[in-house]
């Protein structure tokens, strides 16, 4: 069963949606369920100073977009790169093991905007790997169509 503040951040969700001039942005998919993540960074002198997220995964990844992104809000590229899916799941009061998994995207979308961001400013993040499941964005700016 899902905690109360599993439920409140899935019911409330906060920070979705695009940072339209992020610093960062990283797109992964999670392998158990085909959902999609998609987080967005502003990042200041080191410090994240916003990050917004877009899912279509289901509450869980929802719930703990939300709190993650709220975690990382004011913490340094350090900091946040030390923030793993349990402590997301430990701040939430704890996942069903079953949607452990969701709570991945999170972590991992945050990885990946992190890499972008250290791509574009030419970066080394220590112990930041390159994203598996990242979209290659780079040719394909469909997004800018409308
Ligand atoms: S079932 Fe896909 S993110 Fe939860």
């Amino acid at each position: 069963m899902y905690s109360e503040k599993v439920i409140n951040c899935f019911m409330n969700p906060q920070n979705v949606g695009e940072i339209p001039d992020a610093d960062g942005v990283g797109t992964v998919g999670n392998p158990r369920c085909g959902d999609i993540m998609k987080i967005y960074l502003k990042i200041k002198d080191n410090i994240i100073e916003d990050a917004k997220f877009k899912t279509f995964g289901c509450g869980a990844a929802v719930a703990t977009s939300t709190m993650l992104t709220q975690m990382i809000k004011g913490k340094t590229i350090d900091e946040a790169m030390k923030i793993t899916n349990q402590d997301v799941a430990k701040a939430l009061d704890g996942l069903p093991p079953i949607k452990m998994h969701c709570s991945l995207l999170a972590e991992e979308g945050l990885k990946a905007a992190l890499w972008d961001y250290a791509q574009k400013n030419q970066l080394t993040i220590e112990g930041l790997e390159p994203p598996e499941s990242s979209e290659d964005e780079e040719h394909a700016h469909s997004e800018a169509a409308e």
